[in-house]
């Protein structure tokens, strides 16, 4: 079974910031992972190109609507080939196919009778594209998110009689495991326990929509058009645009992956209308928690954006990567602090794992002819950092099927801080200087190489490029964590799971002269 994963289908209203890359950057780790473990995956990312901010913002800036989403959704295409994020496709919602599947879907919807017309009146928010709940009463609301005016609609629409799976959503969400984290359900079920409203689906006068068949004057409100993108963006690039061809190419989602202010369409609207039109629910939606930098929201207004691109050139990816991962608890709220992210970078990545790796690499060749040393007693299964390897090996192995890449970190981090420890209690450098203790020395270079290594194998899918550098280092296969279900191996990563296992590294062979894996980062100005 295909493993479909999907990020939002990122609005092109604004070059892509720090936010949307967290979401991106969290499902490529997890998008490794499961290729690592031989799933066939489908990771699948896009661009939100319809609707009313879209319009406005094209206006604004003097272009035709098409010609402002080719260019900002091309800022996005570059800006996840330079990040060399590994999806499978990009969609946009512009692409011609996309009307074709949301024709086809709407034409189910409409049959099951869910399709009414009524008459919409409420406080919109045009950034979120989103009527709000009732606002207090207060005469000019605003938008609790973005803090900007409410405007005040009242329209015919056509409606989506949400209200008819008021007890199959109630289901749903009560199953474990379908909204995580957790702690997130509450507020979903607080919303449905007030009972679900019908809501409109379509818009009177918004020439920049897809056009509702059957109903003329009509374009598809923005998120219903958007939800759909993820079933487009399973279509292979030669085949025709029909629903079904689509839904057999990866449906069911395995993941949404979103961030947590657009957790009831994913968790409530999405899955009615896809139980309306009889088709199988997402298995999870998983919406983690808002980045803010030094305390405060991240804003044009404030002037505080982090700008993706510019910290990837400035930082690189397994910076960035690490810090992200590292230190927020996927699911919570983050706050990116410069100074703690050059900290934890140096101390994690350059002192602990970077100089585990060296120093004892360097000894190795040194004494034992510029391969690896022989195991001898560190072979065994029982050797204190054999036992810290599996330890940390099926803590991060668990943790990545949850997403919880912040304990899979910590746990890949804590091999290596135990191997530090170990090398430091055996001193194998001074060891060297008495007599008749190259056996031990052997073994002890050998058991921190080997922990290395499996260090290595962990930081694949969270951090590709520092495990390649540290596997040329072991001199070690790589292993292929973007390898597509069209190439030639069938189940392309699947001997990482059986590489983890110790004692992998081959006494005698050949040890390359070594080179830091991780330069230390001076950032001598704010980012
Ligand atoms: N277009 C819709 C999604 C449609 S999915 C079918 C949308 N787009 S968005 O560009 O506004 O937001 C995309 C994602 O970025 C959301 O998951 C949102 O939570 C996330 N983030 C926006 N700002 C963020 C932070 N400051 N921090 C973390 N994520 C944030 O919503």
């Amino acid at each position: 079974m295909t493993y479909t994963l999907t990020t939002p289908l990122y609005y092109v209203n604004d070059k892509p910031h720090l936010g949307s890359a967290y979401t991106t950057l969290a499902c490529d780790a997890l998008a490794r992972f499961q290729r690592l473990k031989g799933e066939q995956v489908l990771f699948i990312t896009g661009c939100d190109e319809h609707g009313q901010k879209i319009q406005r913002t094209a206006e604004a800036a003097g272009l035709s609507p098409q010609a402002h989403c080719d260019a900002v959704s091309a800022q996005y295409r570059e800006l996840w080939q330079r990040w060399q994020i590994s999806n499978d496709r990009l969609i946009r919602t512009t692409d011609p196919r996309h009307r074709r599947i949301v024709e086809q879907f709407f034409a189910r919807v409409e049959a099951q009778g869910d399709i009414v017309e009524g008459r919409q009146q409420g406080w919109y928010c045009v950034a979120c594209e989103e009527f709000k709940d009732d606002p207090a009463g207060a005469e000019a609301p605003e938008c609790p998110i973005h803090r900007r005016p409410l405007e005040w609609r009242d329209e015919l629409n056509l409606f989506f009689r949400l209200s008819r799976y008021q007890q199959q959503i109630e289901a749903l969400i009560a199953q474990p495991g379908f909204i995580q984290p957790s702690s997130r359900r509450n507020e979903v079920e607080n919303f449905v326990r007030q009972g679900l409203r019908d809501f409109s689906i379509s818009r009177v006068n918004l020439p920049w929509g897809i056009p509702v068949p059957g109903h003329d004057g009509h374009t598809f409100y923005v998120w219903f058009d958007a939800l759909l993108g993820y079933i487009t963006a399973l279509l292979e690039e030669s085949d025709s645009p029909d629903l079904d061809t689509a839904l057999a190419r990866g449906w069911p989602a395995a993941v949404h992956v979103i961030g947590k202010d657009i957790l009831r369409f994913h968790a409530v609207y999405w899955p009615a209308m896809l139980l309306s039109a009889g088709l199988p629910l997402p298995r999870k939606v998983f919406g983690h928690g808002f980045l803010t930098r030094e305390g405060q929201k991240m804003g044009k207004s404030l002037g505080n954006v982090l700008d993706p691109a510019l910290l990837l050139e400035r930082c690189g990816r397994d910076a960035v990567r690490w810090y992200l991962l590292r230190d927020i608890p996927f699911g919570e709220d983050g706050d990116f602090q410069q100074q703690r992210f050059t900290d934890l970078v140096n101390n994690d990545l350059a002192n602990t794992i970077g100089n585990l790796l060296n120093r004892t690499s360097s000894m190795a060749r040194r004494w034992f002819a510029e391969t690896v040393p022989p195991a001898g007693a560190a072979g065994g299964h029982d050797h204190p950092l054999a036992l810290a390897a599996h330890q940390a090996t099926s803590t991060a192995l668990a943790a990545l099927e949850q997403l919880e890449f912040r304990t899979a970190a910590e746990a890949t981090l804590q091999l290596a801080i135990s191997a530090n420890g170990y090398l430091n209690d055996q001193a194998p450098w001074s060891r060297m200087k008495q007599e008749g203790t190259l056996e031990q020395v052997a073994a002890d270079l050998y058991a921190v190489l080997e922990a290395a290594r499996i260090v290595a194998l962990l930081l694949a899918p969270l951090l590709p490029d520092l495990a390649e550098r540290m596997l040329n280092q072991l001199g070690q296969p790589l292993p292929d964590s973007n390898a597509r279900p069209a190439d030639d191996a069938a189940t392309p990563g699947a001997d990482w799971t059986a590489r983890l296992t110790w004692g992998g590294l081959q006494s005698g062979s050949p040890l390359p002269e070594p080179s830091p894996v991780m330069a230390r980062l001076e950032l001598d100005e704010p980012l």
